[in-house]
């Protein structure tokens, strides 16, 4: 029998399921914001499923959807149920769900006004009492960024904020978190004037994922890379965030953002501080974060001028003409419309100067990296889905071949596949087999899916359960996030200054705006695109 998640599951698919490691969270409320929205949806009752699936949940728990919808609770339980037909990453056993559904709660109200944040309170007391839960409350904003602050003041007046000894209030913050510098450190000084910053749980989902994750096992858990990773090895480093989607419905937030905005401070920088952080002296929140901050404080702040030639900017136009039947370029599969120019989405400017494509050098100024670029390039419409971290090492010191048919020695270069075919490859070079002396590149390649079988999953069920132990090692510190808007802040100027004069300058289905590719040429290196 399955104890943490009620006595009815026993010998379902959930009391089998294997127990993840875990103990289960703490007894809590959780309240989603935006709760008839897209996020909750998508991710966030399909995680709590797989987190119930797995144990990970007490029995001691309830969520309270917050929005301004015309549901009651059991309305809200039917869409939630009709939702997940198509939204849970593997079927849910109905036995769970009814377990988990029987402890959701709708909360009819606005983020302005204050008889909504009562009945919340009212709400959450019934729900603790019914379920006899502690007095532990995590408030999620899946809501639009201007409510970010005006909810947790609201949750504020209405007492709903207060810690006790024994009981903790934490809020999650989606991104954007702020827009610039300035609005990230104006938003943080507000919310930090109710809220400490142990409470403040700011998500970049892209930390929910098992390969970014992995990075630090990778790193810190083996003895071998470690020696060799820094700028007597390391040739460079490439970031790439590829999408073959296009802006979706998304265009009018999209337009207020663009790529920098959207991918930039946030994810890849995640990646670059995991990529590029010293070990940390142990896995506590704040030893981690410290170690990722200086890494975001080591980067070399652009001027105006390396702005101009260190990062390029692009915004796909339509897709290049496909031969008849071929598939469609930029396309997820060749049953989709061909795609459109970014200016001709809806919601968009027909003469927008958002960028949907970014590609930059970055320097890291510190010991370690001293020399070493990291390249990093993201964009929508792009040839393929592909986020990866390359390590291109240098060449072999010294040409012991040159007297033979090898020319010249390939170098070595790692591959951490972070989605799609997750996994890590490494690439170096073998003898083709026979009589000369010829050489080949190999790879040796790590897969998640074929070691340890593909378990789908949201990407949300690990952040979830951290926020509900309090564990905020994946979460962003306010340090993190201004520092994240500080480096673009002169890529933002000069662009905004500067209008771009040759938009659209690459064609959906393509891997980006040529000068992309002369960021790199011109130092000899070029992108890696999924080849060997
Ligand atoms: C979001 C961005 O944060 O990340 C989107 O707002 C982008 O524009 C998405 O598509 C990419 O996430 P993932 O997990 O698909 O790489």
């Amino acid at each position: 029998m399955n104890e943490n998640v009620g006595g009815s599951l026993t010998n379902t698919a959930a009391a089998t399921a294997t127990a993840a490691a875990g103990e289960p969270a703490d007894s809590c409320v959780m309240v989603i914001f935006g709760a008839s929205g897209d996020l909750t949806k998508r991710k966030l009752i399909p995680a709590l499923c797989n987190l119930a699936r797995d144990r990970l949940l007490t029995k001691n728990f309830a969520v309270v959807g917050f929005a301004t919808g015309e549901f009651d609770a059991q309305g809200f339980r039917a869409k939630l149920t009709e939702d997940l037909q198509s939204m849970a990453t593997s079927p849910v056993d109905p036995q769970l769900w009814q377990w988990l559904s029987q402890r959701i709660y709708f909360v009819r109200g606005s983020f302005d006004d204050a008889a909504g944040f009562v009945k919340l309170r009212e709400t959450i007391a019934a729900a603790r009492a019914a379920h006899d839960i502690q007095d532990n409350i995590f408030y999620y904003l899946a809501v639009a960024p201007r409510f970010f602050a005006p909810v947790i003041h609201q949750l504020e007046t209405a007492g709903l904020t207060a810690e006790t000894t024994n009981n903790w209030r934490r809020v999650i913050v989606e991104k954007p978190f702020g827009r610039d510098l300035e609005s990230a450190r104006a938003l943080n000084a507000d919310i930090k004037t109710i809220l400490k910053e142990r409470q403040i749980y700011r998500i970049d989902h892209y930390l929910g994922k098992e390969t970014v994750q992995n990075l630090l096992v990778f790193r810190f858990g083996n003895g071998i890379f470690e020696p060799i990773w820094n700028r007597q090895y390391i040739d460079h480093v490439q970031i790439t965030a590829a999408e073959t989607v296009g802006v979706e419905t998304r265009g009018a937030y999209y337009e207020t953002s663009g790529a920098l905005r959207d991918m930039v401070p946030n994810h890849l920088f995640q990646l670059v501080a995991l990529t590029a952080m010293e070990p940390p002296i142990s896995f506590q929140a704040e030893a981690v974060r410290n170690e990722q901050a200086k890494v975001l404080h080591a980067m070399l702040p652009f001027s105006p001028e390396s702005v101009l030639q260190q990062a390029v900017r692009g915004q796909y136009g339509a897709a290049m003409a496909a031969a008849s039947g071929a598939s469609v370029p930029g396309a997820a599969n060749s049953s989709e419309p061909r795609p459109v120019a970014y200016r001709t989405e809806a919601n968009v400017a027909p003469d927008s100067g958002t960028d949907t494509f970014v590609a930059m050098k970055l320097s890291i100024d510190n010991w370690r990296w001293a020399g070493v670029p990291f390249y990093l390039r993201t964009g929508k419409r792009l040839a393929q889905r592909s986020t990866s971290i390359v390590i291109q090492f240098k060449r072999a010191p010294f040409e012991l071949f040159r007297q033979t048919a090898v020319s010249k020695l390939l170098s070595n270069r790692l591959v951490v596949r972070i989605q799609p075919n997750e996994g890590i490859s490494l690439q170096f070079g073998a003898k083709i087999p026979g009589p000369t002396m010829q050489l080949g590149s190999v790879t040796m390649d790590f897969s998640y899916a074929e070691q340890f079988g593909a378990a789908p999953s949201t990407g949300y069920e690990r952040l979830l359960y951290d926020c509900m132990i309090g564990d905020q090692t994946l979460f962003q510190r306010a340090d993190m996030v201004e520092a994240g808007w500080s480096i673009i802040a002169p890529l933002l100027d000069v662009w905004s200054a500067l209008p771009p004069r040759a938009f659209p300058n690459y064609a959906s289905g393509s891997w980006g705006p040529r000068d992309a590719d002369e960021l790199l040429a011109r130092e000899g290196r070029s992108w890696w695109n999924g080849d060997t």
